[in-house]
């Protein structure tokens, strides 16, 4: 049986209290020097306006604060795992990941490029329907653009998207919580790469 949502955030905003709690009083002027290191150290990567183009890498813009600051928490402490990421994250303090995750939080969400050829409707059908037989807007929302811990799914990068949700599937991402692991139970892989397709391209 799947465990409730409300669990699930109850869990993770505990947790995260500590981490949270001076975010709010973040100094104007380290936002600056934030959106400064940001430019020098991440934008290769996540893209200057934090739509990334590198394949495997996700977009940034539109996230959540309280999201990056426990992804980029999970990265440090070994429990998510890239080796470029893992890496990056090795060498935050507590500090720089509040100003980092605050800074992410401003950049505006950036709309997908226009793709080479048009949506498959079947498939595009099939991913909505997908989306609403497993409950996916409970947590992400109807426009799939997240809140607090909760990331925002909207206009993140297909192949980002199919390789996270197998990894979430396979238990190669724990996730901060067992909420995805959970919402994913069951799902056949063919069926994860369908709502990546429908939710990349969702408008
Ligand atoms: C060498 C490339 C590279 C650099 C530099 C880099 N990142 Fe990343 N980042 C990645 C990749 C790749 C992932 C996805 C890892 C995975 O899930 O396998 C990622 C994931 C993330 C995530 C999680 C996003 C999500 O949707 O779950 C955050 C937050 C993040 N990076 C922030 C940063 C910040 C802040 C910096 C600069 C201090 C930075 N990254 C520098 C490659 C990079
Ligand atoms: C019970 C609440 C809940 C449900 C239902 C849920 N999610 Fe999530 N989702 C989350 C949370 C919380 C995270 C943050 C993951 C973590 O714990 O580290 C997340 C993360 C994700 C991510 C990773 C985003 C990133 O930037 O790395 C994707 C993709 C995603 N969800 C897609 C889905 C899809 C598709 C569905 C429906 C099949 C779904 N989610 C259902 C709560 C939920």
């Amino acid at each position: 049986m799947r465990r409730t949502a409300r669990h699930a955030i109850t869990a993770a905003t505990a947790a995260l209290l500590w981490l949270a709690a001076s975010a709010a009083s973040a100094q104007p002027a380290a936002q600056g020097s934030y959106a400064q290191r940001y430019a020098a150290l991440c934008a290769a990567c996540h893209g200057a306006n934090g739509r990334s183009e590198m394949p495997g890498t996700p977009v940034l813009a539109g996230q959540h604060s309280f999201y990056a600051i426990t992804q980029l928490f999970l990265f440090r402490e070994g429990r998510r795992s890239n080796e470029a990421m893992s890496a990056v994250a090795k060498t935050m303090s507590d500090q720089d990941m509040r100003g980092f995750s605050e800074f992410i939080a401003t950049l505006p969400p950036v709309p997908a490029p226009p793709p080479a050829t048009p949506p498959d409707a079947a498939r595009m059908t099939r991913g909505q329907v997908l989306a609403q037989q497993y409950k996916c807007a409970m947590c992400h929302g109807a426009d799939f653009s997240g809140g607090q811990q909760v990331a925002r799914i909207a206009q993140q990068k297909e192949d980002y998207l199919q390789m996270t949700l197998r990894e979430f599937r396979s238990g190669k991402r724990p996730g901060y919580t067992m909420a995805m692991v959970d919402a994913l139970n069951g799902i056949p892989p063919e069926d994860l790469d369908t709502l990546a397709y429908y939710i990349a391209r969702m408008k």
